[in-house]
């Protein structure tokens, strides 16, 4: 039996055993009473009793136990042209000030704290001054709009904002204090304060007693200690896209968190501690928050914190230039920041630069790795490429290539097989029942789930058993359907649902869906996502205009474009839109997006049985060739 199989089968025949054991790897300030509490399924509590922090365990811990002067984080920005490092110490104290500026504004164990804010250390180091208190963070992405924000706001609830002035594209500011304004304006929770870095390259004006500067209220700050929690209490809410405009608070709780994420550093991306790894994502994804802040720190690496883009920022070679001057032994990034690379200097010209001397192992996650991807990056790299796969409610990956225990061989195209801890398989959406070795299916987790993976959704316990618990009884249904091959390697295909994967973002064509609903011309409209070389994916609207409407086709276009930027924001990437007469719907009325969506990428398509009108595809197919698909 390999080493893999004796790990993976372990985790599955003795999972006390084998958790318990990975919990050695965790300071924890009372054990557990329970390592998993299940009298109340599907909601599983790891480690119930347990008491910890996870700012102690990423931080404090490293101070005491010898790395005190290590760095823990290194922010890069070539966008902003600038550097900083901190090193653990240095990191206990700002994290210690962060959390007396919280105290001060009446945070305490369980408020909730919305985390506005760029690619800075600041957005690190307010995660996890949150978990110092015991608060519960909630980052909100940049690329969202006021109107996501908000949506957040009143969901979560926060006592305090951490935001800053600006965040800082290639070629324009993005001034936050507007959004944040705006988003306040529409929310009907009202936040008592909002504390705002302000960023030399635009500051905003701040309002009395509401809106607090960072610097000056770091500088008073009496210095916070770590406060005690259950292992089971929260620590962050991450709102990832559902299937609606209301997004899914996926709640991450202490304890099983840490033990998961610490064990997967040395297991999955065979990373020592002290060594630099570096996750070239944002911290307002789950890839920022479990490997670019909690695992790397958990692990006592050093962490870096990239303010920058893989192509333009100035150059395609910046990836390459991080990884020789710190010295990074892994990097974690999305395939689609290699295509971008790849497009902007095919060979790997600038590559030539730089020495990578200890760079051992490139991962890649948030879409699947096409083959010319991997190979591109395994042959110009000469390092293992790998592919995993994992989401927001996991918060770990849930199938990789354990490159800690055993590299198994790469199969192009796949993750590779189950992460121990997991029991995946791949069900029949008509009976339930397993399906066989490579026969397609939708790919869910047997019950209970590893640690790590959310608990709950935030407010919303029946939403989280609805939406992924009750279509198979005694599984989590991932939304992703695909194969399991022969040796066991997971195959993920495709969506189940209307999630879009747009430049390793998660997005919802139905809340897009929404937003075009509302333009007063439009009667009907459908949202699919169509295949786009750099992003994997991009969405593309149909629209069906009122009757009696005829203004020009291209302005009403304009205007929905405009409408789903403001709404949801720049990161939907929606920028095109076509009008049609009619959208294709079966005889149940049900619109038929799959069968829009093979038309546009020029697949073959089967003509629905259920199809209502046939003919209607035809127009469909015009419409598409006259915006450049459907070829
Ligand atoms: N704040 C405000 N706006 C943001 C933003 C942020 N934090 N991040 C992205 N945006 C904006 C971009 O400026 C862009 O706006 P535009 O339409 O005016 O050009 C839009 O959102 C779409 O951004 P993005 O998807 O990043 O596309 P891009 O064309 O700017 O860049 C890539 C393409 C491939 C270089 C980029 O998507 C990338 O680096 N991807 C890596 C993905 C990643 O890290 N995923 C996390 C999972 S591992
Ligand atoms: P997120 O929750 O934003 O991390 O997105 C999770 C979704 O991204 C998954 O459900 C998949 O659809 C997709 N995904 C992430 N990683 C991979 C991968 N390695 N292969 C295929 N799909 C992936």
């Amino acid at each position: 039996m390999s080493k893999f199989d004796e790990v993976y089968n372990r985790s599955l025949a003795d999972p006390e055993g084998f958790w318990s054991e990975a919990a050695e790897a965790i300071h924890w300030e009372k054990k557990w009473d329970t390592l998993i509490d299940d009298s109340n399924p599907p909601f599983y509590r790891w480690f119930a009793g347990a008491e910890c922090n996870t700012c102690y365990n990423a931080v404090d811990r490293h101070v005491e136990e010898g790395r005190a002067d290590q760095l823990a984080v290194i922010y890069d920005s070539p966008i902003t042209g600038s550097k900083k490092t901190f090193t653990y110490r240095e990191l206990q104290t700002e994290v210690a000030k962060c959390a007396g500026v919280l105290k001060k504004h009446g945070v305490a164990k369980g408020d909730r704290v919305i985390v506005y804010m760029p690619m800075v250390p600041e957005a690190v180091i307010s995660m996890l001054a949150c978990a110092r208190l015991g608060a519960v963070h909630s980052v909100v992405f940049g690329g969202f709009a006021a109107n996501e924000l908000a949506t957040r706001i009143d969901d979560c609830a926060p006592k305090v904002i951490l935001s800053a002035s600006c965040g800082i594209e290639p070629g324009r500011i993005i001034a936050y204090k507007p959004l944040l304004d705006e988003a306040q304006e529409i929310a009907s929770h009202k936040v008592d304060a909002c504390v705002i870095l302000q960023r030399e390259q635009q500051t905003c004006d701040l309002i009395d007693e509401h809106d607090y500067d960072w610097v000056s209220e770091m500088a008073t700050a009496t210095l916070a200690d770590c406060v005690t929690v259950a292992a089971t209490d929260p620590l962050y809410i991450l709102y990832t896209s559902g299937t609606t405009g209301q997004p899914k608070g996926v709640v991450r709780d202490n304890g099983g968190h840490m033990v998961a994420l610490k064990w997967s550093m040395k297991n999955i991306y065979n990373v020592n501690p002290g060594d630099v790894y570096w996750a070239a994502s944002d911290v307002g994804w789950v890839v920022g928050h479990s490997y670019i802040v909690y695992a790397p720190l958990l692990n006592g690496n050093t962490t870096i914190v990239f303010e920058g883009k893989p192509v333009g920022t100035p150059d395609a070679g910046q990836f390459w230039r991080v990884i020789a001057e710190h010295n990074v032994s892994v990097m974690f990034t999305a395939p689609t920041a290699f295509r971008a690379i790849k497009k902007e200097d095919p060979k790997a010209e600038l590559l030539q630069q730089y020495r990578m001397e200890k760079f051992h192992t490139l991962f890649l996650a948030g879409e699947r790795t096409d083959p010319d991807t991997l190979h591109w990056a395994e042959d110009n790299l000469k390092v293992p490429v790998i592919d995993h796969w994992w989401q927001t409610e996991t918060g770990w990956p849930i199938g990789a290539n354990c490159m800690g225990i055993e590299q198994l061989p790469i199969k192009p195209g796949s993750p590779t097989r189950a992460v121990p801890g997991y029991d995946v398989r791949t069900l029949d959406p008509e009976t339930g029942e397993e399906v066989g070795r490579g026969e397609l299916g939708a790919i869910c987790i047997k019950l209970p789930m590893p640690p790590s993976c959310f608990p709950t959704l935030w407010n919303a316990p029946e939403r989280y058993k609805e939406a992924y618990m009750e279509e198979y009884p005694g599984y989590y249904q991932s939304g992703d359907a695909g194969y399991i091959d022969e040796d066991g390697y997971i195959f993920v295909m495709t969506r189940t649902d209307d999630i879009i994967n747009v430049a390793g973002h998660r997005l919802s064509t139905g809340a897009m869906e929404e937003v075009l609903a509302d333009h007063p011309d439009v009667a009907e409209c459908a949202v699919i996502g169509v295949a786009d070389q750099l992003k994997g994916q991009v969405p593309l609207g149909f629209l069906v205009l009122s009757a009696g409407v005829n203004r020009a086709h291209e302005e009403i276009v304009g205007e929905v474009v405009k409408l789903v930027r403001e709404r949801i924001g720049p990161v939907a990437a929606f920028k095109s839109a076509t009008v049609v007469g009619r959208l294709p719907k079966t005889r149940s009325g049900k619109i038929l997006r799959g069968t829009m969506q093979k038309i546009a990428d020029s697949e073959d398509y089967k003509m629905p049985a259920t199809i209502d009108d046939p003919v209607i595809l035809d127009e469909i197919s015009d419409a598409l060739k006259g915006i450049g698909y459907a070829k």
